[in-house]
This record gives C-alpha cells, structure tokens and sequence, in this order.
C-alpha cells in the first residue's frame, strides 16, 4: 500500500480507501466458521441418531424366489440328510421314529396307509399336505419350516418311507392337475404354497364387481345398437362389415356425428376416413349422409 501511495504522490492526492480490508477478512472468516460449524453440528447429529437407531433399512427386503420345480427335482443325500433329522424333530412325536408306528389311531401310518389329502401323496401334494395341514389333527407347518425344509422332510419321508415300505402308494410325480397349481418360481413368493398374486386376476370386491358387470352389459348393449345402426343404414357389405368393427369410440364419434346431420358432416367424414381409408372424401361424405338419414333413426 505504502508503495503504492508513493508511485501516485506526485500525481495528487491518494485515491480515498472504500472499503476496510480488516472488516472484509473477518466477514470471510466468519462465514468460514459459520459453514464448517454448521456441517461438523450436522454430522454430529447423524452420528448420534446413527448410534441410536443403527442401520435403516431403505427398503423391506423381498422375499428370495421360490424355485419349486428345482426343491421338487433336488433329492441328494443333503436334502434328505435334512428331512431326516426335521422329521425325527417335527413328525416323529405323531407318525412314529419310522413312520411305522404311529402313537394314535387317527395318525396316518406312512408306510401303510393311502394317501387321502386332495392333492395326494406326489412330491407337490405332499409339500402342500404339509405347508397346509391336513384335517384338525395334523399341523401345517407353514409358519414353523421353511419351504427348503418342507420339501426336505416330504423327499425324506416318500424316499426313505413311502417307496420302500409303502411302494404301493408312492407316486414318483404329482397327477397332472396337482402338478398344474406349482407356482412358477416368483420374486417376493411367499412360498407358501399358494398361487402366486397376479394383479390382473385379483377379483375386485363384489359390490364393485356388480358394477363393473352392470357397466359392461350397458356397452354392450350400446355397441349391439350403434352396429344395428351401421347394418340398417344400407351401405355397401364390405362398408357396413368394416365399420361395425370399428372400434366402439370411433362408432360413438360417428353416431355423434350424424346427430348433426350436414352440420356434422365434417367431423363424421375425419371419422370415417380412419376407418375406411380407402374411401375418397366424396364417397365418406356420402356415407355420413346415409348414416345420418339411417331409417331406425341414429342410436342416442
Ligand atoms: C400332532 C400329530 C402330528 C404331527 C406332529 C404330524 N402329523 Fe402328519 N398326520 C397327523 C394326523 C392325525 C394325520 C391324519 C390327518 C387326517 O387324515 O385328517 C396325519 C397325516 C399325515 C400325512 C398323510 C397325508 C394324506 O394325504 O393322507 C402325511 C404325509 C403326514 N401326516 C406327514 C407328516 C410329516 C412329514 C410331519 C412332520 C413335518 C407330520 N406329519 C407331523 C398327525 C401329525
């Protein structure tokens, strides 16, 4: 500055100083201080809800998918390995330590006995006997065994039990129709046994279902009148063919259209040309004259 001042002292008076170079360093300090004290609060803050509260999840884990047709094909020594030991656990209490000796007379006898479940004693019906129970004395074990391990305890029993005991009984697949119902594998199944949700098949509650059947009828209805319309208009087969198929908007459009007589007739021939666009505008225009001249009158 001194400096400065000296190279423009003979040239005047020193130019006035407007601003106070103090005054804007500990501004900048400040607001320095300001941002870092702002983001070290806020970290400290994260950090103490993080210790509270520990990971969050962002989003409820789905459930893995469920591949039945690959537990159903799997009956290595692991697996039945597993379904051994689940059925000493699980089933043996009831159905006996080999299956032959059940502890009550109600108790199914697996190495004598039919297969009585609807959907049988194949790998699937035996899978869904089990996920489900069966009658009021045999458990469903879907809350208590995974799907891996109900399909282990159903190889170990028809492996181990049902072929060599009770061969008779023992099916080496699932009937076709039980077969059907195997849930192709799905992500976020619950593997419960159930069909999988598909959005499009869940039926909407009754009172709107009845609705929805009151409104269906009611286009039909409509539609059966507007393709009336069209027949008893006289026009050409092929002309009448093409529009009774058009789609229910353009017949509306139309119909709408030939309520206005000549007034509509642009709007009909716009329409007409989307459905017969072969036709001239001449030759639409004189279709929407017949249409609008229908003898039975235009449907409302
Ligand atoms: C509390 C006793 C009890 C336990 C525990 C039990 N069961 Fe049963 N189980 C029954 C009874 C009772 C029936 C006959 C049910 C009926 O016919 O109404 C039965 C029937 C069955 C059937 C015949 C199904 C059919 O289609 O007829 C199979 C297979 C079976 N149990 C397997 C098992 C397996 C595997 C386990 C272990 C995971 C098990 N049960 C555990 C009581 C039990």
């Amino acid at each position: 500055m001194d400096q400065h001042h000296d190279d423009h002292a003979h040239q005047g008076p020193p130019p006035k100083e407007v601003s106070h170079p103090v005054l804007w360093t500990v501004g900048l300090l400040v607001s320095a201080a300001v941002i870092v004290g702002f983001f070290v609060y806020w970290w400290g803050i994260g950090a103490v809800h993080g210790r509270d509260l520990g990971p969050i999840p962002l989003k409820p884990k789905a459930a893995p998918p469920v591949d039945h047709a690959a537990l159903i094909a799997d009956r290595g020594d692991a697996v039945l390995a597993k379904g051994e030991l689940i059925y000493a656990n699980k089933c043996a209490s009831c159905h006996g330590a080999d299956g032959t000796q059940p502890t009550a007379g109600h108790i199914r006898n697996l190495a004598k006995d039919a297969f009585k479940a609807p959907d049988g004693g194949g790998p699937y019906g035996f899978f869904l006997t089990l996920t489900n129970g069966l009658g009021a004395q045999m458990p469903a074990y879907k809350a208590s065994l995974s799907v891996e391990d109900r399909y282990a305890v159903t190889h170990f029993v028809r492996e181990k039990i049902v072929k060599t005991k009770n061969a008779d009984h023992y099916l080496a697949d699932d009937p076709a129709p039980v077969k059907a119902k195997i849930p192709r594998p799905t992500a976020g199944g619950t593997g419960a046994g159930e069909a999988e949700v598909v959005p499009w098949e869940v039926k909407p509650p009754k009172g709107i279902e009845a609705l929805m059947a009151h409104d269906a009828a009611a286009a039909e209805r409509r539609i059966a009148a507007l393709q009336g319309w069209v027949a008893a208009s006289g026009l050409g087969s092929v002309d009448s063919a093409a529009l009774a198929a058009a789609r229910p908007g353009h017949l509306d459009a139309l119909a709408a259209a030939a309520r206005q007589g000549a007034d509509g007739e642009v709007a009909g021939v716009a329409v007409l040309a989307r459905i017969l666009p072969l036709r001239s505008q001449s030759e639409l225009a004189d279709i929407h004259r017949r249409l609008a001249a229908a003898p039975a009158g235009v449907p409302q």
